[in-house]
């Protein structure tokens, strides 16, 4: 008991009534320094999860449109991804459109809905079954009945917008992001 508030009685110094406050500052301090030092060992892995300069540079793809011709599709990459570019014959976008509302389509969506300017398509070149390349952007290569991809994986096949026309895929060529910054200047990411 205290003889007043706040001070330790006689009893409660000889049964060692002070050791729990010196025991409870060096569990704090012990705490403290273990928070800190924690801190200090984790912030070189939390900084390390910060994509670092190269990644970020890596997240945006500049490609310079003016080399390709009508009828030309090339590739770029964008985060370890085909990026396949088509510049469409008029033909492929009428061929593209005339489709549109087709019952055929497994996954419908109108040409317009899947290109930002035509008459460039811009797909990520990963077949939606199991992730094959299709094929289709070589000339020579073989591009399926509908004139687009043809995956030689398990023989999806995608049109000239890169709509699936026939599976096993389920889905559409999937679209990056990506803007136009001019009529030659295609921006990824
Ligand atoms: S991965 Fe393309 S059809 Fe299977």
């Amino acid at each position: 008991m205290s003889d007043r508030a706040g001070s330790p009685s006689q009893a409660e110094l000889a049964a060692g009534g002070e050791a729990p406050t010196r025991r409870d500052f060096l569990t704090l301090t012990t705490a403290a320094f273990g928070l800190l030092g924690a801190g200090i060992v984790a912030w070189p892995m939390i900084d390390s999860m910060n994509p670092s300069a190269d990644v970020l540079a890596l997240s945006t793809v500049d490609v310079d449109l003016s080399p390709v011709q009508v009828g030309q599709r090339i590739t770029a990459t964008w985060r370890g991804k085909p990026i396949f570019i088509d510049r469409r014959t008029r033909q492929e976008v009428a061929e593209a459109r005339a489709a549109d509302h087709s019952p055929t389509l497994i996954d419908p969506a109108t040409d317009a809905s899947r290109v930002k300017r035509q008459p460039w398509l811009v797909v990520i070149g990963i077949c939606t079954h199991l992730g094959c390349v299709p094929l289709g952007q070589k000339p020579g290569d073989p591009r399926g009945p509908y004139g687009g991809y043809f995956c030689p994986c398990h023989g999806s096949i995608y049109d000239t917008a890169g709509r699936v026309r026939h599976g096993p895929a389920p889905k559409n060529l999937y679209l990056p992001p990506y803007e136009f910054r001019s009529d030659t200047k295609l921006r990824i990411g």
